[in-house]
């Protein structure tokens, strides 16, 4: 490769990444917000614009944040395979050996592959943050 083919490469990359940057539904890190459960409200547009290209507003994330607490990492990382974690929130606050047969629910019944000591690790968690006793609102 000369070096005008390698000038041009350069320059390439560069306009694809200022494009990037002003593709519109592409969001960069940072740009979120938590949204708030239930309202059927959007934030408003940055910079409202003529054109067909623009900038919207912070991304509202529905995510539910899980309480803080050892397990809670391997509550994330395996139960938001297949949903969110949301789904554990939106329940009511349930005794602790019915935490355990909702996590042998997931494992036996639909299949996640979730091993015996994590799956131990996340019953402990739910029932130290999730109970009738325990939960907090
Ligand atoms: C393999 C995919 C999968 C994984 C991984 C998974 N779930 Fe589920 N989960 C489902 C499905 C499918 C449903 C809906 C089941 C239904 O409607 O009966 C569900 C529903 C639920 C519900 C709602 C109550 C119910 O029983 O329907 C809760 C609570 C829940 N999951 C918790 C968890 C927890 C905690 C974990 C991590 C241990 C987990 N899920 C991991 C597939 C999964």
């Amino acid at each position: 490769m000369n070096i005008q083919a390698i000038v041009l490469v350069g320059l390439g990359l560069a306009a694809a990444g200022a494009m990037a940057q002003e593709r519109p539904g592409l969001l960069s890190s940072g740009e979120y917000t938590p949204g708030v459960l239930g309202a059927a409200q959007q934030p408003a547009r940055v910079q409202p614009s003529e054109g067909s290209v623009y900038r919207v507003g912070k991304w509202p994330l529905y995510t539910a944040e899980l309480a803080p607490g050892a397990g809670r990492d391997a509550v994330v990382g395996n139960c938001s395979m297949c949903h969110s974690v949301t789904y554990i929130t939106m329940q009511p606050p349930l005794p602790p050996a019915a935490w355990q047969a909702e996590v042998h629910k997931m494992i036996a019944v639909l299949g996640a592959p979730i091993q015996p000591a994590t799956a131990e690790e996340i019953v402990s968690y739910l029932q130290q943050h999730y109970t009738p006793q325990t939960r907090k609102p």
